[in-house]
């Protein structure tokens, strides 16, 4: 056992990376491979899996020899596949991805919200994964035939990299609880869910613990036993410690993405926005359950004002004065793909407020990190409003390293913020799963020393109060 090794795939919105861990508490990651974003119509954001495929192949063939391989993955993302050949009926349809608008419009008309809330724990939303199925089954040509034959096979995207990985149709608890059509009571696919969505039962995984054997990966010459498998975010838990009910994180990556950990049963967060969520479940334990809240745009934000010519390097977003940028009256709302947690509002639309002469290209990426800052307040407060979440939480993914980004929202939200020195949360987690797939519980030596950023005693309550203004004005943008 000393000399185990566990090589995690981080299969996430824009890239591949493997990451190898060891017991002596080494990890190293030999490769991270981006794929396309494919946008072929306003609001629908596509991957090819095929692509990703063979990008998750091409990272384990740098792994070397490994005990065991655990697989995280981008959440609520699907894909719709042949069972004989494989191959998918169309492009992997993302999380992000907004085509269903409509289709979630008239089910929230036909008054179905409190079942699927009741059932699924989430609300109606284009980001979960039932409702993309349901357009495949409307839209896709072929999807009905295959259905009819038997061999249309449906699922979150870590499902099709098993199919071809280890030939298998499987998929995880907690993968399952992501798509708005799990019963997170019954803990099964729920017929009436499926029924309101138009997915077909019969063509989806079954589901299995997040830490199973679910199939043998081959790969240069090896054969290794897949053994875990869990949405990033929920890796990104695990992997930052937070096991016991209270814990909670936030990863700064495309969005900004909290959970906290509650306990075996489903929590009651009526009200709050909150997503009550399924974390994991292991062999032989209660299922542990969560609270969810998403940020749609951090990272993505960003990406977009590199896009448009707001700034070349990353290291622009340094420097800034003290005095916030909501200060000097400018305020941004990263609303570009929507509002998720706690307002769920796909009707708005980003927002930058009070422009005038003076506005600095410098000022405009300062109130960028401030909006995203205050989106992530709200989620934060949101669930300090319905578990007390004590004076500290963990953060990670991009934003984690940004100084003036924690101390906005350390002193926001007046918490100590804690980030770890290792950037492989989401990797470890998952790495850790898959070696207690192996049977090793004892504890793993892990590398994580510890940043931690102070609120200072400045008071930015009326700043968001500013916000909430704002947050208002960028609703009902995107329709009109
Ligand atoms: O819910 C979507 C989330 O799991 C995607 O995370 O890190 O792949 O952008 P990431």
């Amino acid at each position: 056992m000393l000399n185990q090794r566990y090589a995690a795939i981080d299969q996430g919105t824009t890239g591949t990376r493997v990451v190898v861990f060891s017991e002596d508490g080494k990890h190293f990651s030999p490769a991270a491979i981006a794929h396309k974003q494919l946008t072929p119509n306003p609001g629908w954001v596509e991957h090819d899996p095929m692509e990703i495929l063979r990008n998750i192949r091409n990272c384990l063939n740098h792994c070397g020899v490994v005990d065991a391989i655990g697989l995280a993955h981008q959440g609520e993302s699907i894909v719709a596949w042949d069972a004989r050949s494989g191959l998918p009926l169309c492009n992997a349809i993302i999380w992000q991805d907004q085509r269903t608008e409509a289709t979630i419009r008239k089910l929230r008309a036909d008054g179905v919200e409190e079942t699927v809330r009741a059932r699924s724990g989430l609300p109606l939303d284009t980001y979960f994964s039932a409702s993309k199925m349901g357009w495949v089954m409307q839209n896709v040509a072929g999807a009905q035939e295959l259905l009819r034959r038997g061999d249309l096979r449906l699922g979150t995207m870590d499902s099709f990299f098993m199919f071809h990985l280890c030939g298998v149709h499987a998929t995880d608890y907690n993968s399952a609880s992501r798509t708005s059509l799990f019963n997170i009571h019954t803990l099964q696919w729920d017929e009436e869910l499926c029924r309101i969505f138009g997915v077909p039962i019969e063509a989806l995984p079954e589901v299995r613990h997040n830490i199973s054997h679910f199939g043998d990966v081959r790969y240069e010459g090896n054969t290794t036993p897949l053994t875990a498998c869990i949405v990033d975010q929920f890796a990104g838990t695990y992997g930052h410690g937070c096991l016991e009910p209270g814990q909670m994180k936030i990863t700064f990556g495309t969005g900004a993405f909290l959970q906290s950990i509650t306990g075996a049963e489903v929590p009651d967060a009526a009200g709050s926005g909150l997503l009550p969520t399924l974390c994991w479940k292991l062999p032989g334990e209660n299922p542990l359950y969560g609270l969810d809240g998403g940020v749609y745009n951090a990272a993505s934000a960003i990406n977009w004002a590199g896009k448009i010519g707001l700034y070349s390097d990353l290291e622009e977003f340094s420097d800034f004065p003290d005095e916030p940028a909501i200060a000097r009256g400018l305020a941004f709302v990263p609303a570009l793909s929507g509002l998720g947690c706690p307002h769920w509002d796909r009707s708005a639309a980003g927002v930058w407020a009070g422009l005038s002469l003076e506005t600095e290209r410098k000022d405009m990426l300062q109130s960028i990190l401030e909006g995203i800052a205050v989106r992530s307040a709200e989620v934060i407060n949101a669930m300090d409003k319905v578990r007390s979440i004590g004076d500290t939480i963990s953060v990670d993914g991009g934003l984690s390293s940004n100084a003036y980004f924690k101390q906005f929202l350390a002193t926001l939200i007046q918490k100590r913020i804690v980030s770890p020195s290792n950037r492989e949360i989401t990797a470890q987690g998952v790495a850790l799963l898959a070696r207690r797939g192996l049977g090793n519980t004892h504890p793993m030596k892990v590398r994580n020393q510890q940043s931690i950023t102070e609120p200072q005693s400045r008071d930015f309550t009326p700043y968001f109060e500013r916000y909430q203004d704002i947050i208002n004005r960028s609703r009902n943008l995107r329709n009109a």
